[in-house]
């Protein structure tokens, strides 16, 4: 990343003062549609104002760059600017950064107070699209707020590899689930009248030499798992843009892979907006002009502003023909016209922090996952407990969120400021939202105390003078850098000595991702909190003490040990900045499917999440309905409380031709009080029954038995009901 602030100069260009708009600027009307709007702004368009909507510029000071501003109309501190069509009524493109809210940079001189969600391995972990779509909607109020149209949000990359530093802000380890809740964020985001990016397509699987590597894969294995994940998200999310990504794939940078933007996304799925570089990814003006590229992303990150000038002389001399510029900037406009970039100006205006807050809380509390729960140590009950002792985690004062440009500042401020790195990808940054005075408030009559967890030795004595002791352990992890799945600065050792002692020890997680777990044996009780956002402290504690039933479960596999199973290895690049190749042998085997196929345990299952009721799950029925097949169950809640149930479906193909033993082919989520039980349905995806076969481009379902298991987690299914399918292709 030290490269990614650190790139040449930037162009921005200033359109020519032209005569007015002919006719009556019809492209105003919002009874027309999208695209016919673009078509009619585009014609009224001169070509100096085409090629001003395709090159942005950076919207904070950059480092080592101090000859480069952003532009004055530009939203300080953020992550970009597009300047509009004044005349034409075409309002600049804001953008922020937003995976999780409305984010600042690290270079910011002020930065933006916002709300943060969990991080979106936390909503993912919620399997409830509702509460994706009001988180994407959530931060999509505050985006419109602070002036931002254009929110960088919507990150989708499967983790292929568990210790790729951003896997807290992508979307695990399932294309359908990913695709499906992803999806309701954008949805959610997009509600406001802005636009939405899907990213980074494709493949960013990992940040080690991510400038230069590239990811080799098998087409139909990528169809099946990264391409799947992003084509279910774009139809259910209609996002306006896609970022496409700093790696290779297959060969060529992914800004300017002909394959992957005008094969895949524009020709077969037939995506009507635009693509967007990430910062610093593109490396050509003919040849990511023509493979599909439409805007190029501040571009003082490139080498070149290769979609300022260089383009204006490549359409001249017919290089990139004018009509493909057109196509551009079509698409740009057909975005914001869909969107309401231009029927609903952003408007300045305050933020409701409290209101924001309770779905940020909300969020938590659906996606936080109980992993054990040993001898029912969980909930906490204030009558039967008279000591408990939280330690580490500076629990004390608030909860880890993620490093990058992702990067929300709180409201509050930082609850630990100083920690290191203080400059990018950090500042490392605690939301304010201390767990232990909501604990405190939750457990009336106990006394709470707090260690900061530096010494074990003092902790394991405190742990052994309290009824519980708790564990928040936490792992930073950031855009930039990878990770290593064992928990940083002797936390293992805390934990364990903790547990040496305590009557009942119980460990909490803050972490980016899967961390190894060496005491998971011999600790009681253990809470996967991931990031948990702005209201993580409260959340957190209410779970703990059962105010609220645990319902999240895993999307991604827990593994017992480090082996990555990846056919090359994440470190080990021949020299920094060569190109090399990392090949994703495991095609479209991601995670769990990969355990699955290879006979590996892991220590806790893709989908495993447990909850303080007990469910019991029907035998399904099965039927082809008109497209795909569905299948139809019943669950009772056959415990003493209320909670959420998520009975997964996960197909098989009993000649064994998927390229893993099942797929998860469905999930519902179901709030049941104690006692009653709720009839389901789950409609299964046809692409979810086929391969793809890359020699005809059609999604191909073998004819044969298929089998339908329901189950608690990949690994704890039900008995199957078969089902014969005859032989079928379709097209995307
Ligand atoms: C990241 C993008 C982000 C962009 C703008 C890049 O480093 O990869 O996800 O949107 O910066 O800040």
């Amino acid at each position: 990343m030290a490269v990614r602030r650190l790139l040449p100069f930037a162009l921005v260009m200033i359109a020519a003062p032209v005569p007015a708009a002919e006719g009556d600027r019809a492209w105003q009307d919002p009874a027309l549609s999208p695209d016919r709007r673009a078509a009619l702004a585009l014609a009224a368009m001169t070509r100096e104002e085409k090629l001003v909507m395709v090159i942005g510029a950076f919207a904070s000071e950059q480092v080592g760059k101090p000859e480069v501003h952003a532009p004055a109309a530009a939203r300080d501190g953020s992550a970009g600017y597009v300047p509009g069509v004044p005349r034409l009524g075409i309002p600049p493109l804001w953008e922020a950064d937003a995976a999780m809210g409305v984010a600042t940079q690290p270079t910011a001189r002020t930065a933006r107070a916002a709300i943060a969600l969990p991080s979106t391995l936390a909503t993912i972990a919620s399997w409830d699209e509702d509460i994706a779509r009001r988180g994407g909607a959530m931060i999509g109020g505050e985006a419109r707020r602070y002036g931002f149209n254009v929110l960088l949000a919507g990150g989708i990359n499967l983790t292929r590899e568990p210790r790729n530093g951003r896997n807290f802000e992508y979307g695990g380890e399932d294309p359908l689930l990913a695709g499906r809740m992803v999806g309701a964020q954008i949805a959610g985001i997009q509600s406001n009248g802005i636009v939405s990016t899907i990213k980074h397509y494709a493949l960013n699987a990992q940040q080690t030499d991510q400038f230069t590597l590239d990811a080799r894969i098998d087409r139909a294995a990528l169809r099946q798992s990264d391409l799947l994940a992003f084509q279910i998200a774009i139809e259910r999310g209609r996002p306006g843009a896609v970022m496409c990504a700093y790696n290779r794939v297959n060969g060529a940078y992914a800004c300017e892979n002909d394959w992957l933007l005008n094969h895949v996304l524009k020709r077969g799925w037939r995506y009507p907006g635009w693509v967007m570089s990430d910062w610093g990814a593109v490396h050509s003006t003919v040849a990511a002009a023509n493979a599909g590229l439409d805007q190029q992303s501040a571009a003082t990150f490139d080498a070149s502003s290769y979609f300022g000038p260089p383009l204006a002389q490549a359409v001249a001399r017919g290089a990139v023909s004018p009509a493909r510029l057109d196509d551009m900037v079509r698409r740009i406009l057909r975005s914001m016209f869909a969107n309401g970039l231009v029927d609903r100006p952003v408007a300045i205006a305050p933020i409701d922090a409290a209101a924001d807050r309770a779905v940020a809380q909300d969020a938590a509390e659906r996606g936080a996952v109980l992993l054990r729960n040993a001898r029912d140590t969980l909930p906490l009950r204030a009558a039967a407990l008279h000591r408990v002792v939280v330690i580490g985690g500076h629990a004390d004062v608030g909860v880890l969120s993620g490093g990058g440009s992702s990067q929300v500042h709180p409201v509050g401020g930082n609850a630990v400021p100083g920690l290191s790195p203080t400059s990018w990808p950090g500042p490392v940054i605690y939301l304010p939202s201390s767990p232990l005075a909501a604990l405190r408030r939750l457990l009336p009559g106990v006394r709470v105390a707090y260690l900061d967890g530096s010494d074990p030795v003092a902790a394991a004595r405190a742990a052994a003078e309290s009824d519980v002791a708790i564990v928040f352990a936490t792992q930073w992890t950031a855009e930039s850098q990878d990770t290593s799945l064992t928990l940083p600065d002797g936390q293992d050792a805390l934990i364990a000595a903790v547990a040496g002692t305590a009557r009942r020890s119980v460990v909490v997680l803050e972490t980016g991702g899967a961390v190894l777990m060496p005491w998971a044996d011999r600790v009681d009780a253990i809470l996967q909190g991931w990031y948990p956002g702005a209201g993580g402290g409260v959340a957190l504690a209410r779970l703990l003490t059962g105010a609220v039933n645990p319902s999240g479960h895993l999307p991604i596999t827990v593994p017992r040990d480090d082996a990555a199973g990846r056919c090359t290895p994440l470190h080990g690049t021949p020299a920094p900045g060569t190109a090399f190749a990392v090949d994703y042998c495991e095609g479209a085997a991601v995670g769990y499917k990969a355990f699955d196929r290879d006979g590996r345990a892991p220590l806790f299952a893709f989908g495993h999440g447990l909850s303080y009721t007990r469910f019991a799950f029907d035998a399904p029925t099965a039927a082809r309905a008109r497209r795909g097949v569905r299948v139809s169950f019943a669950v009772r809640n056959t415990g003493t409380r209320r909670g959420a149930a998520v009975p997964q479906l996960y197909v098989e193909r009993a000649d064994g031709g998927f390229e893993a033993p099942r797929r998860l082919a469905g999930w519902a989520r179901l709030d049941l009080p104690a006692g009653t039980m709720r009839r389901a349905t789950i409609t299964v995806d046809p692409r979810l029954l086929a391969s793809y076969d890359s020699a005809t481009e059609r999604w191909v379902i073998a004819g044969g038995r298929y089998r339908f298991r329901l189950g608690t987690s990949s690994r704890d299914l039900g008995p199957p009901v078969s089902l014969m399918l005859s032989a079928t292709r379709f097209a995307d």
